[in-house]
């Protein structure tokens, strides 16, 4: 019998590769195809970050605008989904509404289980470009206002905000919309990129891939916690209630949200960036405090728990710059599923490319030779 090694969470294990993001934890690198996040944040769009995962490379002036231009055709949904967001319950969860809605997708796609690479990429900017008018529309339904339909001259965040605020954003805000979108579009095989690239490997569909990608990302543990963060934020009343709220949550083991990573062992770069975003926007919109509690739990959390490696992740500064572009909390995940379908896809790409099924093993840890006791018996 072949032994083989079990790590639980498959820590440690190298289960793909991948051309789009680096990362060094024990340094807090994060590089997408070479470059440092940091240099994508300050002069990249979105869009050019799409590009460059699914290309390898950076676009040309001609290239980008071509790019751009079949991602705006992509803004307006196939007919009879807005009748069917419409018709879902107005207490459903966004998240679970871009799960379905991603599933209903497909059905809308007259060859949706074409699997060739181009194929892919075809159906990979199809969701790209749907999902934002799922979302929007959905919350303006819910909050009983009229749909504002997408505005094919916008970029996608431009467009995003337009259509669920009615109003054109400023160019602040679109440009911090713009750089949320950028820093949370790969970060190598998380558990959602994981997801998708293990559905992708038995050759099912895109749509599936990136349907069941959305269902992982929900999780608290996972991009579920930026709406953690915001719940805890809400929870502690000011600056000076913050040292009792976490040394209370830690001595109880609980966890505190957006802090850790698998990976990272030192700050998150999205952190530091968003950080700097958070404060920012936080000034900018009145909502100082808010970034001075965040500050303080970082102060905190650094003092009491940076030794065993555990720091701020790209969940928690941006739960400030959300809730300071004016997104409700349950909006939060959601805008991080936007930006990672970028990811998801270009992941799927690869695998799709050199394919082989997903199949690890299961250790058995349960009893042999057990005796079938009749039902009579038991
Ligand atoms: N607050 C307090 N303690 C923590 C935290 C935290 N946020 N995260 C980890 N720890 C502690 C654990 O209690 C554990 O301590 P122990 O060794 O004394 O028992 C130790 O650090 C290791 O924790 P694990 O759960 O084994 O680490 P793992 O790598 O499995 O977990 C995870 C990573 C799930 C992200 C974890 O740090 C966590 O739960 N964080 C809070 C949720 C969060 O912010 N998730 C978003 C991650 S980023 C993303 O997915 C986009």
């Amino acid at each position: 019998m072949t032994t083989a090694t079990f790590a639980k969470g498959l820590e440690g294990i190298v289960a793909s590769e991948t051309e789009m993001s680096y990362i060094d934890g024990e340094q807090g690198v994060l590089e997408y195809v070479g470059i440092s996040i940091g240099d994508l944040a300050k002069h990249s769009t979105f869009e050019e970050t799409v590009f460059l995962l699914w290309n390898k490379r950076l676009p040309s002036k001609s290239e980008l605008a071509h790019f751009e231009e079949e991602l705006q055709k992509r803004y307006e949904l196939p007919s009879g989904m807005e009748q069917r967001i419409c018709s879902l319950p107005k207490t459903a969860e966004p998240m679970h509404v871009i799960r379905t809605m991603v599933s209903a997708l497909a059905m809308h796609d007259p060859s949706p289980n074409d699997n060739d690479v181009e194929s892919a990429r075809a159906k990979a900017l199809n969701i790209l470009g749907y999902a934002p008018t799922i979302v929007a529309y959905f919350d303006r339904y819910r909050r009983g206002l009229e749909l504002v339909h997408p505005d094919k001259s916008l970029t996608f965040s431009e467009n995003f905000l337009y259509m669920l605020n009615g109003e054109k954003p400023t160019p602040a805000m679109a440009k911090a919309f713009d750089l949320c979108m950028i820093t949370h579009a790969d970060h190598g095989l998380n558990n959602s990129t994981f997801a998708a690239r293990v559905i992708i490997s038995t050759l099912s569909d895109v749509y599936s891939a990136i349907t069941g990608a959305v269902g992982s990302l929900r999780g608290p543990l996972h991009g579920g916690a930026n709406e953690g963060v915001m719940k805890m934020l809400n929870e502690i009343d000011s600056v000076a209630d913050v040292e009792n709220y976490v040394t209370q949550k830690l001595a109880k083991k609980d966890r505190i949200m957006g802090f850790g990573h698998r990976v990272y062992k030192a700050k998150d770069p999205r952190a530091t960036d968003l950080q700097k975003l958070a404060k920012q926007l936080a000034e900018d919109t009145g909502k100082a405090d808010l970034y001075a509690k965040s500050h303080k739990i970082e102060e905190i959390m650094e003092r009491e728990v940076a030794s065993k490696g555990i720091y701020p992740n790209v969940d928690f500064y941006s739960a400030t710059t959300y809730h300071c572009i004016g997104l409700e909390l349950d909006l939060f995940t959601p805008m991080f599923a936007l930006s990672r379908i970028a990811g998801w896809s270009g992941h799927i790409i690869e695998q799709l490319s050199d394919n082989r099924l997903f199949r690890p093993k299961a250790q058995y840890v349960g009893p042999h030779d057990a005796p079938y006791t009749p039902m009579s018996e038991r």
